[in-house]
């Protein structure tokens, strides 16, 4: 039984919910918004805070937030259901929405994955049948077994024009077919199925459902026809958050601890059978700084494996350099020419790969061996290009005790004095760093300390960090996108709120505060949000001068100051507690050595800010 958005839309806006609040507890006019006593729990003074214009609520005592449909059914104790009638009842709005048309929405999404479901059924169903008898004598040709077509759902589009169209259309209106990408209607009106005789490879999101398709061409190598069609973007299909086979991969990538990256649905596939199951593929499209972000969330190791071709090779470049942003670490797997991933296995199996994997190249190596074929390493000019760079990839580097070691590794390696590498790092770095606004107002200690309110603890920065992704403009959450890391922020609730607001931030809708309330239920998540959108306290400047590119360097540069000062009290606390004349020691001090001074770097780069 679900409730259309727009009837809740429409309660929502015929009631104050300053009077639903009134009618449990009295409230006065404060400020900007309504204040009373809690009814959530019992106090003196008056913590309760209600804005008419936002329709939500927060207690700033124990930390309750909501809208008016979550009050009436926390203090009623009703489900949301009962509580947008109750409601629908006192706006006079009527509530026979049980068997009305559906949420345009919540509910379309719900129908796209419906009809990509039925697809891949439709698609594998007659790629058992008679007619998809050449496609399947094809997979078995190329080595795939019967479990592994099942496994992955592999089908068959028929070659018909409409086939697809003709079987859904008395279930599915063409708009939705149409939108769920699996039918074209072309200028004419003329409706056709957009994947026609082709190897279908399902693309399963994080859990396991059909998004969209790759369609492989089987008849005429020849022909014109692009080799791979894929579905186009839709309201469940975002190429550049969807790795494929991730959700296979999640568990084998957790156990090996590194993830193995290819570039097509067939070398994945083909790994799998063979016994690789930690391998994800960027489908239809480069790797992303969101499939960095996704994959940055099962492991900080990846092994790059693309096809030993030129396009392969420039390909992997720019992977190595979104997941060292990224703070993965990269190494290669380096195929022998004119081999991918899929015939390399084929050829050599299991052991043979494994060979390949123990002997995979460092960044370092991978690049300077890329040189040394091209002849550059000959001359000092050649070198010289080189050692630039790796210090920019070392550059784009986040950890500075990475950083120092890449950069030991190459003096020593290609005997050049460190202190030039540095050099050369540390301008590279300014560049980067260098600060674009002027405005002076330094995030004090204060706020960043914690704020500890019942079992919550989060810092004044985090929620800032949420207000900002909700409330800046596109350049800062542009900004914010490409510069947060997840880890950076401590508490599991915030850090839940930011992730969800980055995989969202393209949809505002999505980022509503009444729909961040449907979306996070838990009371925690519920007060976070609260607290960071509508206490002003959370707010670093008000007014017109509002520069939110500006406060949301400094929220950066304090939420690694809080993660570097941590460090080295955790280094601290471990040379205390190791013997003192272990050899670790001076290690231990080097690292913390570089934790001040990158600490020293931050606090007078927010100086200047
Ligand atoms: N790809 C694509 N569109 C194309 C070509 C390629 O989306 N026109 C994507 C597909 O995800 C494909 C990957 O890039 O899987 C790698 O392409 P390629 O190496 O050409 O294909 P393989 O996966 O190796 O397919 P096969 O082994 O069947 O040739
Ligand atoms: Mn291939």
């Amino acid at each position: 039984m679900k409730i259309p958005q727009t009837k809740i839309d429409e309660i929502s806006s015929s009631l104050d919910i300053v009077d639903v609040i009134s009618a449990y507890t009295p409230l006065r006019k404060a400020g900007r918004s309504f204040m009373g006593r809690c009814p959530f729990h019992e106090e003196k003074t008056p913590s309760f805070s209600v804005s008419q214009e936002k329709g939500v609520y927060h207690c700033f005592g124990c930390g309750k937030s909501g809208n008016m449909f979550t009050f009436i059914m926390d203090t009623e104790n009703m489900t949301f259901f009962d509580a947008v009638k109750l409601l629908a009842d006192k706006a006079n709005v009527t509530t026979e929405f049980e068997d009305e048309p559906y949420d345009p929405d919540k509910n379309k999404i719900e129908l796209y994955y419906d009809i990509n479901r039925k697809a891949g059924k439709y698609f594998y169903d007659k790629l058992m049948s008679r007619e998809g008898a050449y496609a399947k004598e094809y997979l078995n040709e190329r080595g795939l077994k019967d479990d592994t077509i099942t496994k992955f759902g592999l089908g068959y589009s028929p070659r018909d024009k409409d086939a697809l169209f003709r079987e859904f259309e008395n279930d599915f209106t063409t708009e939705d077919l149409q939108n769920a990408g699996v039918v074209l209607v072309l200028g004419a009106g003329e409706i056709r199925d957009r994947f026609r005789g082709r190897l279908m490879f399902p693309i399963f999101n994080e859990s396991g459902k059909v998004v969209g398709f790759g369609g492989r061409r089987m008849y005429d190598e020849a022909t014109e026809e692009a080799k791979y069609i894929n579905s186009p973007e839709t309201r469940i299909y975002n190429k550049s958050k969807t790795l494929y086979g991730l959700n296979f991969a999640k568990g084998p990538i957790k156990q090996k601890g590194f993830a193995i990256l290819v570039e097509g649905y067939m070398d994945l596939i083909s790994l799998y059978q063979n016994g690789i199951e930690n391998v994800v593929a960027s489908s239809g499209t480069s790797l992303t700084q969101l499939h960095t972000k996704i994959l940055h969330r099962y492991t900080r190791e990846v092994v790059v494996v693309y096809d030993a071709d030129l396009a392969g090779q420039n390909a992997s470049r720019r992977a190595i350099e979104i997941l060292i942003e990224n703070d993965i670490s990269v190494s290669i797997l380096e195929l022998p020419f004119g081999d991918d991933p899929d015939t390399y296995i084929k050829k050599n199996g299991l052991s043979g790969f494994e060979h390949l994997l123990a002997n995979r190249l460092s960044v370092i190596d991978y690049i300077a061996e890329r040189y040394e074929s091209d002849g550059k390493m000959n001359s000092p000019e050649g070198k010289t290009e080189f050692v630039r760079e790796i210090i920019g990839l070392i550059a784009k580097m986040r950890d500075a005790i990475k950083r120092d070691f890449y950069v030991k590794g190459i003096a020593e390696k290609f005997s050049i004095y460190e202190s030039i590498i540095r050099k050369e790092l540390e301008s590279v770095l300014k560049v980067k760093s260098r600060p674009q606004y002027n405005e002076r107002e330094l995030l004090n200690e204060k706020s960043a300390a914690p704020v500890k309110e019942k079992n919550t603890k989060f810092s004044a920065v985090e929620l800032v960090l949420i207000r900002l992704l909700v409330d800046s403009d596109a350049q800062t959450k542009q900004m914010l996108m490409n510069e947060l890391e997840l880890d950076l922020v401590k508490n599991d609730t915030v850090r839940k709120i930011v992730n969800y607001l980055m995989m969202n931030i393209d949809s505002p809708e999505k980022l509503a505060l009444n729909q961040l309330f449907t979306e996070f239920q838990d009371e925690e998540a519920k007060s976070v949000i609260g607290k960071s959108l509508l206490d002003d306290n959370y707010v670093m400047q008000a007014g017109k001068n509002r520069n939110y590119l500006n406060e949301a360097k400094q929220v950066l540069s304090q939420l690694k100051l809080t993660n570097i000062k941590n460090t080295i009290k955790e280094i601290e606390a471990r040379i205390k507690s190791i013997d003192s004349t272990s050899p670790d020691i001076l290690q231990l001090l080097t690292e913390q050595q570089t934790l001040r001074r990158e600490q020293m770097q931050i606090e007078n780069s927010m100086k200047s800010l």
